[in-house]
C-alpha cells in the first residue's frame, strides 16, 4: 500500500519542528516559539499516525467466499503470488516506521533539554553555610559585635564577616542572664551568649521574635516555638526540628566570634524526612 506524500510529509515536518525547538531552547529560548514547534511537532505525528491508520487498515464490512480445503497447486501458486506482492508494501511500510521513530526520537530528544533548566545541582552547598571558625559576628551593616555591647536577655541577628548577604547564614544571638545555663555543647556557647539559626526548619521563614521570660524564639509564619533553654527544640507549631546552635567564642579583643560552621544543615529539608 502506499502512503500518501501528507502521511510522510506530516511525520517529516513533525521531526523538523522538534528539530527547531531544540534549536531555539539551545539560543536561549523564546516561549512563543517553543509553543508554536512544541504544537506543530506534536501535531505532526497526530496526523501522519491517524493517516497511517486510514490507509493501512481495511475499510468493511467485508465478505468472502472460502473452499474447505484448499489444495490444488494452482492455488498454492497464487497463494505464492500474493505473497510476493506483500512485500513490496511491507519494505513501504518499514519505511514509513523509520518516518514515524524519527518523529518520535527528535520529539524526546526536544523533551530532554528542559532538564537543563532545574538549574545547577546543589551538591554539597546545603551543608554548609559561609560561617567558619575565627569569623566575627557582625549586624546586618557589617558592624562587628563586641560581647560588651548585648544587654542581658538581648537578641540580636547577626552575619559571618564579609557575608552579610548570605540568607542561609543569619543566626540569632542571645544573650542569657549569668545565672542561666546555657544549653548544648559546653564550647558551643560563651559567657551565656547562644547562637541559633535563624532560618526556620519548618518552611525557612526567618525566627525573629525572641520572647525573654519564657526564653522562647518564635517563627511568625506559621507559629512555630522554639525552647533556648532546651537547645532550641521545636515545643509547638509545625516545625519538627531544633534550629543548629551556631559554636561561639569571644577573641582577645573581646569580639564575638564563631568557632566553627553549624554542626548540621540548617533550615527545612530533606533531611527532615523519615523523622517522627
Ligand atoms: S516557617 Fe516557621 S513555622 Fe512555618
Amino acid at each position: 500500500m502506499k502512503h500518501s506524500a501528507v502521511t510522510t510529509g506530516s511525520f517529516v515536518v513533525s521531526a523538523l519542528s522538534s528539530v527547531a525547538l531544540s534549536v531555539v531552547y539551545l539560543g536561549g529560548g523564546q516561549p512563543q516559539l517553543e509553543g508554536l514547534f512544541l504544537g506543530i511537532s506534536l501535531g505532526g505525528i497526530a496526523i501522519g499516525l491517524a493517516l497511517v491508520a486510514k490507509e493501512t487498515l481495511p475499510h468493511g464490512p467485508f465478505e468472502q467466499e472460502r473452499d474447505l480445503l484448499p489444495g490444488d497447486s494452482d492455488e498454492h501458486e497464487a497463494a505464492e503470488d500474493a505473497f510476493d506482492e506483500g512485500a513490496e508494501p511491507l519494505e513501504r511500510r518499514s519505511f514509513l516506521t523509520k518516518l514515524i521513530a524519527l518523529a518520535f526520537g527528535t520529539l524526546g530528544i526536544a523533551a530532554l533539554f528542559p532538564i537543563r533548566s532545574l538549574g545547577t545541582k546543589p551538591g554539597r552547598d546545603l551543608f554548609h553555610t559561609a560561617w567558619a571558625e575565627g569569623l566575627k559576628l557582625v549586624t546586618e551593616n557589617g558592624v562587628a559585635v563586641k560581647a560588651e555591647q548585648l544587654a542581658v536577655n538581648g537578641v540580636l541577628t547577626v552575619f559571618p564577616q564579609g557575608h552579610t548577604d548570605a540568607a542561609d547564614a543569619q543566626t540569632v544571638l542571645i544573650r542569657l542572664p549569668p545565672d542561666a545555663d546555657a544549653p548544648g555543647p559546653e564550647s558551643a556557647s560563651v559567657e551565656g551568649f547562644v547562637a541559633f539559626s535563624k532560618v526556620c526548619t519548618h518552611a525557612g521563614c526567618p525566627v525573629g521574635l525572641y520572647q525573654a521570660e519564657s526564653r522562647e524564639l518564635f517563627c511568625p509564619c506559621h507559629q512555630s516555638a522554639f525552647a533556648v533553654m532546651q537547645g532550641a527544640e521545636p515545643t509547638s507549631g509545625p516545625a519538627t526540628r531544633p534550629l543548629p546552635q551556631l559554636p561561639i567564642g569571644i577573641d582577645d579583643d573581646g569580639y564575638l566570634v564563631a568557632l566553627g560552621d553549624f554542626p548540621e544543615p540548617i533550615g527545612p529539608g530533606f533531611w527532615d524526612r523519615g523523622r517522627d
